[in-house]
């Protein structure tokens, strides 16, 4: 971010904090403007050569040119500005940095688009255009081995395409459309099973439904339509700070919202009396029973956090939140005041909307007592972080 002449402040994706750049205007506000960056006219010290051939071309990574040791501190403080400026903290606990173990070669899954000739590439920054792509670098190495073999019908009506891999390598092809129909696909070359996801369900196409993801040694199953955490590294260590930093006692009722296939719940069921699961998805539903069978103290709701948390009567003594971008919706927000539980552990992957819900925590009587951020994506702008509040 940059200031113009007349105070208005100008953003610059690709351009670094001291550099000189040149830069041709895209789009103006009333209060700022967007620019894109055409020449570095004097570098910043720390820009590197980025990785990738297609980086600043794909809208994939953000941060290539700038070296990971330095990724990690600057997303931190970027986490920081927006509680302060959205949150409206003048005070932080002093934040908490985990990097990841891997910078490169650390997604069990990646979303493809399909080129009009039917191989699969990624969106072009700022544009819904599709690339063809030869390289990337994020995804673990059984599925770089893959992808680049994949082709299919760019006519099957194919919307999203998502390549995933478990902790034994096993890979999994999901074809998503609106069309019902399974389209055709010729994959008997490849070692991997192909799953059709539409409005009428799963369909399995070829191999299994199910992948199998090893978290901290305890095996999680996860069907095709269900939510995982893209970095399994990262997700442990964030297993392990719930662990240390939430006061669980075998009393208590535990309240896991947006809970997907029970990621957290089982870390978290063993230490409470009570765990109550709340997730919307029927395949994450699916998968949570089946990977929390052997709890007798565990209930799950298949509905709406909205449609559920306003009928609840209930005291919990915590509740985890994990929801999507979005964040809380004001009924969520609402209906957790109503309970009012002691302590509240909130896992974003958006910093505006996790400042945006951290300000309402702290306007209704929370204190922010732990922060911390945890890089699930390197290379990319996208940061995950994680508030404990306790009720004053
Ligand atoms: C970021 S994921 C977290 C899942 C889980 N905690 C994990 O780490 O694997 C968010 C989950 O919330 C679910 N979800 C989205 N909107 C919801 C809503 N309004 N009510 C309940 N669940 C919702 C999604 O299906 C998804 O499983």
């Amino acid at each position: 971010m940059g200031r113009l002449r007349d105070g208005r402040a100008i953003f610059v994706p690709y351009a670094l904090a001291g550099e000189r750049v040149l830069a041709e205007i895209t789009a103006e506000k009333a209060h700022h403007v967007w620019g894109q960056l055409l020449q570095v006219l004097e570098p910043s010290p720390q820009r590197i050569a980025p990785r990738c051939p297609h980086f600043g071309e794909c809208g994939g990574c953000h941060y290539q040119h700038l070296p990971y040791a330095e990724q990690v501190p600057l997303k931190a403080r970027l986490l920081t500005e927006q509680l302060q400026r959205i949150g409206g903290f003048r005070e932080l606990p002093s934040i908490k940095i985990h990097p990841s173990p891997a910078a490169w070669h650390y997604r069990n899954s990646l979303q493809f688009h399909l080129t009009p000739q039917g191989k699969l590439g990624f969106q072009r920054a700022q544009s819904h255009q599709t690339i063809p792509i030869q390289q990337c670098f994020l995804p673990l190495p059984p599925l770089v081995d893959l992808w680049q073999q994949i082709e299919l019908d760019p006519a099957a009506g194919i919307e999203r395409i998502e390549l995933r891999c478990d902790s034994a390598e096993n890979l999994l092809l999901i074809l998503e459309s609106d069309r019902l129909e399974t389209p055709e696909v010729l994959v008997e070359e490849l070692p991997l099973s192909v799953v059709h996801l539409s409005p009428a369900g799963s369909v399995v196409i070829a191999g299994s439904e199910y992948l199998w993801m090893e978290v901290q040694g305890q095996g999680l199953r996860l069907s095709a339509g269900s939510f995982f955490q893209v970095n399994t590294a990262v997700a442990e260590q964030i297993v392990d700070y719930l662990l240390e930093h939430l006061y669980l006692s075998p009393n208590d009722t535990l309240l896991d919202i947006y809970c997907g296939g029970g990621l957290y719940s089982l870390f978290l069921a063993p230490k409470v009396g009570r765990l109550i699961g709340i997730e919307n998805s029927p395949f994450a539903c699916r998968d949570f029973e089946f990977n929390l069978d052997e709890f007798e103290h565990v209930e799950l709701y298949e509905a709406t956090a909205e449609q559920v948390l306003p009928q609840l009567d209930l005291r919990p003594q915590t509740v985890l939140l994990d929801p999507p971008r979005s964040g809380l919706s004001k009924t969520v927000r609402q209906a957790l005041l109503g309970l009012a539980p002691p302590q509240i552990a909130y896992i974003s992957c958006d910093p505006a909307t996790f400042a945006r819900d951290a300000r309402h925590f702290a306007q209704n009587g929370y204190c922010l007592e732990h922060l911390a951020f945890f890089d699930m994506f390197p290379q990319t702008y996208a940061i995950e972080s994680v508030g404990i509040w306790r009720l004053d």
